[in-house]
C-alpha cells in the first residue's frame, strides 16, 4: 500500500466533505455553460436573492416540472434560511443543480471520470441491455433530436443502478447471476473480461435499493466495488478491484450498516454512505469508513443533501467535476462537493 499511498498524497489533498444546502437555477446553470463562466454564488444571501426574483424560463423542462420547481424552492428558502448558520458555521458549500427528467424512477447516469472524457452514459432502469452514449453533459441536457445519443447493445442485460464507465469500460452487474461483474468494450459492446466477487451477491447493497448487488464506484485511486455482506452483520464491505483485470487488490470490511442505507461514494479511500427512510425524506451522510484511518465518522458531523424529490438510486462521486451525479426518482441531479483539509479552519468566503 506504500503506492496507494503515495498516490493518495499525491491525489487526495482534501480530507473531509461537506455537502450542505445551496440550490443551484438550471437556466443559470445552462447559461454558464454557453459563457464557461463559473456561476458559483458563495453567498447564501445572494442565492436567496436570486432565487426569489428570478422567474425563470426553463426551455427544455415542461412548466409542470417549472413549477413544482418553484414549489419546492420556495418550501426550501425556509429552510435554507434556518440552515444558514450551521452552513456558515461549518464553512460549508455545496450545492444541487436538476438536469433533466428522463427514464424509469430507477437507474443512473455518469460520467467516464477517466482523463479527458466528457462522455455521459444514462442507464435507465433496473435491467436492461442498452445503454445510451453522450458526448458530453450538454448534449445529454438538452436531448437533441439532431444529434441523439448513441445507444450501445450490451451483450448480456445489466441489474440494478451500480454500473460505472471507466476508460471507455463498462463495469457492470450481469443479470440474473449472483456476483459476477463483467467489463465491456464500448466501442464495440465486447466482453473483455469478468470476475465474480467473493462475498457478495446475498444481500442487496443497501437496505432502500433492492436492486442493486453490487455498486461499482471510481475515485481517486481507481476502482471500487460496494457490497452488503452477510457474514459482517450485513454492514458495507468494499472491495478496491484492478481496473484492467478485475482481480482484487484488498477487501475492507466497513462498520456501515446497509439499512436505511440509499447509496454510498468514496472519495479519496473514504466511503460515504448516504441514509434515508423508506419513505423518501432528507438524504445525509451518516457513516464514513477511510481505508487509511485518518477520518472518522464520529468526528464528522452529520452531512444533510439537500431535500428534493423522494430518493436516489445511485450516487456516483467524479474526482475531477468534485460533483456527484444522482439519479433522484427519474430526475437526473448534480451535488457539488465541496472537500477541504481537516486541519484547515473553515473560512467564510464572500
Ligand atoms: C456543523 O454542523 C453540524 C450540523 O450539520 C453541527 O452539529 C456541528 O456542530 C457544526 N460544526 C461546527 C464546527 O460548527
Ligand atoms: C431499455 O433501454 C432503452 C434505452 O434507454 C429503452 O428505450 C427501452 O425501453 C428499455 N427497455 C426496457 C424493457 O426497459
Ligand atoms: C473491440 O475494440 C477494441 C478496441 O477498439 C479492440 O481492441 C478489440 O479487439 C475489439 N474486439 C472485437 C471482438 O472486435
Amino acid at each position: 500500500t506504500l503506492k496507494e499511498n503515495s498516490e493518495r498524497l499525491n491525489r487526495c489533498e482534501q480530507n473531509t466533505v461537506d455537502v450542505t444546502q445551496k440550490i443551484y437555477d438550471l437556466s443559470s446553470e445552462v447559461r454558464s455553460q454557453v459563457d464557461g463562466v463559473s456561476v458559483r454564488v458563495d453567498r447564501v444571501e445572494r442565492e436567496l436573492e436570486y432565487l426569489e426574483n428570478k422567474i425563470p424560463s426553463l426551455p427544455n423542462i415542461e412548466m409542470e416540472q417549472a413549477l413544482l420547481e418553484q414549489e419546492i424552492k420556495a418550501e426550501e428558502l425556509d429552510q435554507l434560511k434556518k440552515k444558514d448558520r450551521i452552513k456558515l458555521d461549518n464553512g460549508t458549500q455545496s450545492s444541487l443543480k436538476i438536469v433533466k427528467r428522463e427514464g424509469d424512477t430507477y437507474g443512473s447516469w455518469f460520467k467516464d471520470p477517466s482523463e479527458g472524457s466528457a462522455k455521459v452514459y444514462f442507464l435507465s432502469g433496473l435491467r436492461n441491455n442498452t445503454l445510451l452514449e453522450y458526448v458530453n453533459l450538454k448534449r445529454f441536457t438538452e436531448g437533441s433530436t439532431t444529434r441523439p445519443a448513441k445507444a450501445i447493445e450490451l451483450p448480456f442485460d445489466w441489474q440494478g443502478t451500480g454500473h460505472v464507465v471507466y476508460n471507455g469500460f463498462l463495469y457492470y452487474h450481469k443479470a440474473d447471476t449472483p456476483n459476477q461483474i463483467l467489463k465491456v468494450d464500448l466501442v464495440n459492446g465486447t466482453v473483455v473480461d469478468s470476475t465474480l466477487l467473493p462475498g457478495a451477491g446475498r444481500l442487496p447493497v443497501y437496505g432502500l435499493n433492492l436492486n442493486t448487488y453490487m455498486d461499482l464506484a471510481v475515485d481517486e485511486l481507481g476502482l471500487w466495488v460496494i457490497h452488503a455482506d452477510p457474514d459482517y452483520g450485513g454492514n458495507l464491505v468494499i472491495t478496491k478491484l484492478d481496473k484492467w483485470t478485475l482481480a482484487v487488490e484488498y477487501t475492507w470490511d466497513t462498520l456501515c450498516k446497509s439499512r436505511d442505507a440509499e447509496g454510498a461514494f468514496l472519495i479519496c479511500g473514504t466511503l460515504y454512505v448516504v441514509y434515508n427512510t423508506r419513505y423518501g425524506g432528507r438524504s445525509a451522510i451518516q457513516c464514513l469508513y477511510d481505508i487509511h484511518d485518518t477520518i472518522h465518522s464520529n468526528e464528522s458531523p452529520v452531512l444533510f443533501f439537500p431535500k428534493r424529490y423522494t430518493s436516489h438510486s445511485s450516487l456516483y462521486y467524479h474526482p475531477k467535476d468534485k460533483q456527484l451525479y444522482a439519479w433522484d426518482d427519474g430526475y437526473q441531479t448534480i451535488y457539488k462537493v465541496e472537500t477541504r483539509r481537516n486541519d484547515q479552519v473553515p473560512v467564510e468566503s464572500g
